[in-house]
């Protein structure tokens, strides 16, 4: 399986948001990773459908959708209108999670599960065969430009192990702190869904795109 790449739109310039979209798409990017946050489940606010909805106008991209927010189940609909492809939800803000991403499927959607840092990697297990991606969050989720926190390798190692025996399809993504220098050792460790905001956007986008696609290859 290819692995992915998907900048996170959380450090893109808003003022060029169709610019820089362009840019990406030029580049060869497919997945763009769109960060939406309610200022609970994470002490920071970002954006929801309405931007989501503007961003789907000017690219055919993925949409790869992490929702960092309350019982996201309220909201499938909204995102799905919006033009997500893939909601992500995480097992921490989920009151009843089985029913989520029965929903989110239902919808006819791809569906990803969340785990932040320090949520044991041992509680995906039982929707390996449910889902379609894993995300293991290697910063506190709210905030772009943290430093990687390699408690997440392990996790990915036993993700990785679990999927090959259970659902060889199974996305793995890895997500924050992700850069030049790190991005072989989570590759290494399982993950082929490769998010990365700072490291794509600090800088030319396309030579930061390029040098990822060399990496990931
Ligand atoms: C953090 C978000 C990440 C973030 C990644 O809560 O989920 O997607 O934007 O940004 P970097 O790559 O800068 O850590
Ligand atoms: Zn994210």
């Amino acid at each position: 399986m290819d692995n992915i790449l998907s900048p996170s739109l959380l450090s893109i310039d808003f003022n060029n948001i169709e610019k820089n979209a362009h840019i990406l798409d030029e580049a060869g990017v497919k997945w763009y990773h769109l960060d939406v946050m309610d200022g609970a489940f994470v002490p920071n606010i970002s954006f929801g459908p309405p931007v989501i909805k503007a961003i789907r106008k000017v690219t055919d991209a993925f949409f790869d959708v992490h929702l960092m927010i309350n019982e996201p189940k309220r909201y499938i609909d909204a995102f799905k209108d919006a033009g997500a492809d893939l909601l992500t939800v995480h097992y921490e803000a989920c009151e009843d999670l089985g029913e989520t991403i029965e929903l989110i499927k239902a919808a006819g959607l791809k569906c990803g599960l969340a785990i932040n840092p320090e949520t044991d990697a041992d509680v995906v297990k039982p929707y390996i065969n449910m889902v379609d991606m894993i995300l293991v969050m290697s910063v506190h989720p709210g905030f772009g430009g943290q430093k990687f926190m390699p408690v997440s390798i392990e996790k990915l190692k036993s993700v990785r192990l679990w999927a090959d025996e259970l659902n060889p399809k199974l996305l793995i993504e890895v997500d924050g702190g992700i850069n030049f220098d790190n991005v072989n050792t989570v590759l290494e460790a399982g993950a082929n869904v490769i998010v990365a905001g700072s490291a794509c956007f600090n800088g030319d986008i396309k030579e930061n795109v390029s040098r990822f696609f060399d990496l990931l290859k």
